[in-house]
């Protein structure tokens, strides 16, 4: 295995059966290699991004997450941009200073208006820190306009690039062409632009995997979140197992090394699957972590998948924890953007 590692160093592409090799390869050498080109890049610093879960309103049905449209055990919220600005200082004072704005893709905000305020507001009061969207698909015009008011990055996960297993996680109205679309729209507009894809969802061959990294290698995205699946007991994928932890692994592993600049995150549904799941994936290229920074109230609500950690802390709480975490595995956070670094 140690020649297709040592292949993908230096060409930062594989062959798709090479690819699958590595995808379940047990030699600790390939997660060696890509720890080590994690240090090389980003020493200790591990980059973080306060998440802020500010609406759980979503309009579209996914079949594998809880807050889709057609769940009525949801219990929907929206922050008010008081309790969004008030949970920026929070992070802030944390020293996080990226802000990244996830939620549903909640008809309140279809008119651009509330979201260009929200975003004005948070780059007056915060001018040192980045701004991240993780709204779903919008126009053309729209990512500009919210470019323009202070946006600095987007995360649009594709979930599989490949258009039948995309149907098979989306009802008829959502589109791997439109998400692929909305990706390009991003990255031509100047965003720093964020891909990526659940491991083990539902009718996920290690084909498809292969097509993900194939799609990645071409987008060439500044960011990938990349995690396992987790089932939603209230969605049509309630009874499915989750995605395999070793598999996920590899991909961070393989992702470090395609793009060794790359920020990649260890995310909550890695450290759900397993209580160090995110220190693992850090030792396996990971270099980003996203406390949550949400009010406490609404953490229960934000439910894409059972069992979701955190969901009775502070801001203050689940900081101090992912400090203690980090410091157990010999790396710190960056009190910094954490901007992709070009080259
Ligand atoms: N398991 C794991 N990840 C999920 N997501 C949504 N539902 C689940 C789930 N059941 C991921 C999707 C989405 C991101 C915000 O969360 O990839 O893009």
């Amino acid at each position: 295995m140690k020649h297709l590692v040592d292949k993908l160093i230096e060409c930062r592409h594989l062959l798709p059966d090479e690819y699958k090799q590595l995808l379940v390869t047990t030699d600790p050498y390939l997660r060696q290699k890509a720890n080590e080109v994690r240090k090389q890049v980003f020493g200790n610093k591990i980059f973080a991004r306060g998440l802020i879960e500010f609406t759980n309103y979503c309009k579209n049905d996914c079949y594998y997450c809880g807050l889709r449209f057609s769940n009525k055990n949801c219990n929907r919220y929206r922050l008010s941009v008081d309790e969004i600005l008030e949970s920026c200082a929070e992070g802030y004072a944390l020293g996080y200073r990226t802000f990244v704005l996830q939620g549903g893709e909640d008809p309140h905000y279809n008119s651009d208006e509330p979201l260009l305020q929200l975003v004005k507001s948070i780059r007056v009061q915060f001018p040192d820190c980045a701004i991240t969207l993780s709204i779903g698909e919008r126009s053309y015009d729209s990512y500009k306009a919210l470019y323009n008011a202070g946006a600095d990055r987007f995360l649009l996960r594709h979930e599989t690039a490949n258009d039948e297993h995309y149907a098979k996680l989306h009802p008829k109205a959502m589109t791997l062409a439109n998400r692929k679309q909305c990706l390009y729209d991003l990255k031509e507009i100047g965003f720093q632009v964020g891909c990526g894809m659940m491991i083990g969802s539902p009718h996920q061959t290690l084909d498809h995997i292969v097509e993900d990294l194939n799609f990645i290698k071409e987008l060439d995205p500044e960011m990938v979140g990349c995690g396992p699946f987790l089932p939603h007991s209230d969605t049509p994928f309630g009874k499915e197992s989750a995605g395999n932890k070793e598999i996920t692994l590899n991909v961070l592993a393989i992702l470090r090394l395609m793009k060794p600049n790359l920020n990649l995150p260890a995310t909550t549904a890695l450290g759900t699957l397993e209580d160090d799941g995110r220190e693992q994936g850090i030792m396996c290229g990971a270099n980003v972590v996203m406390p949550n920074i949400s009010p406490t109230e609404g953490r229960k609500k934000y439910q894409l998948y059972d069992g979701k950690i955190g969901t009775t802390d502070n801001a203050t709480d689940s900081g101090i924890k992912m400090a203690e975490r980090m410091k157990k595995i010999g790396c710190e956070i960056a009190v910094n953007r954490g901007d992709y670094i070009n080259g």
